[in-house]
């Protein structure tokens, strides 16, 4: 595996070709990196202000279906080009751009990234990467066989406390782990029924865009857009696409985990509407250099999440981080609250000191944490662009984050099933139980 610091101190400038397409090379240390940005409301407008606080970046283009998001963005670069169709503005300004950002919901992420990657631009792409499985190894393929640069916005990744866990759990510090637990309380289900009726969609957003390769089906206020398509199964991927991303992140990275071998998700009977408002999820892996033989893995979220267990006992009767992870390993246990916040050794239910200086001395890490959610978001995209420069090497690449979003989905899948094990062949991409292989994958529709 290619070290990424022996990466950045071992390159030159020309030893790094490898990693950029040959076809612009020489133009992008020579110029800006120009970007288009699919998506500018919401988090999508986090994502151009992070990304155009690069020095090297010029935003070239800006687009939107919702009027009023795109025209507050262009207000902050009024030299973009504005469009509503990402189509039309892939097609008339792909010789312009070297990268595109796509920030809208889920079900938009795959066929605008993938439409980018055809005409040879680099991606970062808001995360789950997708949302279905089929398209994460689509995604994946063509990043590989195009050469291109490529990051999910899992801006945590990048954040200090995630760096230092990862770097914990590598040094061996509570020996292999046999187990992870991670928690959210949120609720990014719905349980409710499906709304009758239609609404008049407002004069600044086009339906039929926002719907894209989804199917048609008639607008309702305050039931998709914006946000609340993340609780909707032909939109979003639940609590666990939304936050599990973020919070499996880093034990995935950590122990170098592949795709998962059985998942089971105990929660409501699905309804083809909502995702369950509850879920547990149990997920076991392959064993690597980490881990024990096999890896077990339990996620839990919406309210009361996560249920009492022993394992997640603190000392001092202290009370859980609302949010997070705790790796159960041969000699103790590691806490990785979400985020922001220091990982914490537990060994023989006692906290225990460590030397953060001889876990950073590899020097991807300072010795005191920045601490600041500003201050550190940035770091994630500047590295996309970075590594488009030729500069850095992306931590988080479609290579990465294609597997980590297929490990999500199979859990959200797995609630199509309550309470039964499906069997995942990584090789062949499909479950044993016939009938989940159809939610691999969904028709897109003509729009
Ligand atoms: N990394 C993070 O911390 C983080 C935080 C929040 C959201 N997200 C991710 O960002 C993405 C957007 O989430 P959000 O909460 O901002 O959603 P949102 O609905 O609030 O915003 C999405 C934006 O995309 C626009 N849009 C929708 N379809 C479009 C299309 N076809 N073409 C162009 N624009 C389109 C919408 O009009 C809106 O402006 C999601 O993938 C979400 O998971 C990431």
């Amino acid at each position: 595996m290619i070290n990424r610091r022996n990466f950045l101190k071992n390159t030159s400038i020309f030893g790094i070709t490898p990693f950029l397409p040959s076809y612009n090379f020489f133009n992008l240390i020579n110029k800006k990196i120009k970007t288009a940005h699919i998506g500018v409301g919401g988090m999508g407008k986090a994502d151009l202000n992070d990304i155009a606080s690069h020095k090297k970046v010029e935003v070239y283009a800006l687009c939107d279906v919702d009027n009023k998001a795109l025209v507050e963005a262009g207000k902050l670069f009024p030299n973009a080009k504005l469009f509503k169709d990402y189509r039309k503005m892939l097609e008339n300004i792909h010789e312009d751009i070297d990268a595109v950002i796509v920030s809208t919901p889920d079900h938009t992420h795959a066929p605008a990234s993938i439409m980018a990657m055809e005409h040879n631009k680099h991606v970062y792409c808001q995360k789950p990467l997708t949302h279905h499985v089929s398209e994460a190894r689509k995604m994946k393929k063509l990043a590989e066989e195009k050469n291109l640069v490529t990051q999910m916005g899992i801006q945590v990744h990048s954040f200090y406390d995630y760096k230092l866990a990862t770097l914990l759990i590598k040094s061996g510090i509570i020996g292999k782990v046999s187990e992870v637990r991670a928690w959210c309380p949120k609720n990014w289900g719905y349980d409710g029924p499906e709304p009758n009726g239609s609404d008049l969609v407002p004069d600044y957003l086009d339906w039929n865009l926002w719907l894209g390769t989804a199917k048609e089906r008639p607008f309702k206020e305050k039931v998709y857009h914006p946000g609340m398509w993340r609780k909707l199964v032909d939109f979003g991927c639940g609590t666990l696409g939304d936050m599990g991303v973020h919070i499996f992140d880093t034990p995935y990275n950590a122990l170098d985990l592949d795709v998962p071998m059985t998942i089971k998700n105990k929660c409501r009977k699905p309804n083809n509407f909502g995702f369950p408002e509850k879920n547990y999820v149990e997920y076991v892996f392959p064993g690597t250099e980490y881990t024990t033989e096999t890896l077990k893995w339990i996620w839990e979220d919406g309210k009361g999440s996560p249920k009492k267990h022993k394992d997640l006992k603190l000392p001092n009767n202290d009370k859980l981080p609302l949010q997070g992870a705790m790796f159960i390993g041969e000699k103790g246990r590691l806490l990785l609250p979400h985020f922001m916040e220091l990982p914490k050794l537990i060994v023989d239910n006692q906290y225990k000191n460590f030397d953060v200086s001889t876990f950073v001395d590899n020097g991807e890490l300072s010795e005191i944490p920045v601490r600041d959610y500003g201050k550190e978001s940035y770091l994630h995209y500047h590295q996309f662009i970075d590594t488009c420069l030729g500069k850095d090497e992306c931590t988080a690449p479609f290579s990465y984050s294609s597997r980590l979003t297929e490990t999500i989905l199979l859990g959200v899948i797995a609630g199509r099933f309550p309470g039964k094990t499906l069997h995942w062949d990584n090789s062949k991409a499909k479950f044993a139980e016939d009938e989940a292989n159809k939610y691999l994958d969904s028709p897109y529709r003509d729009f």
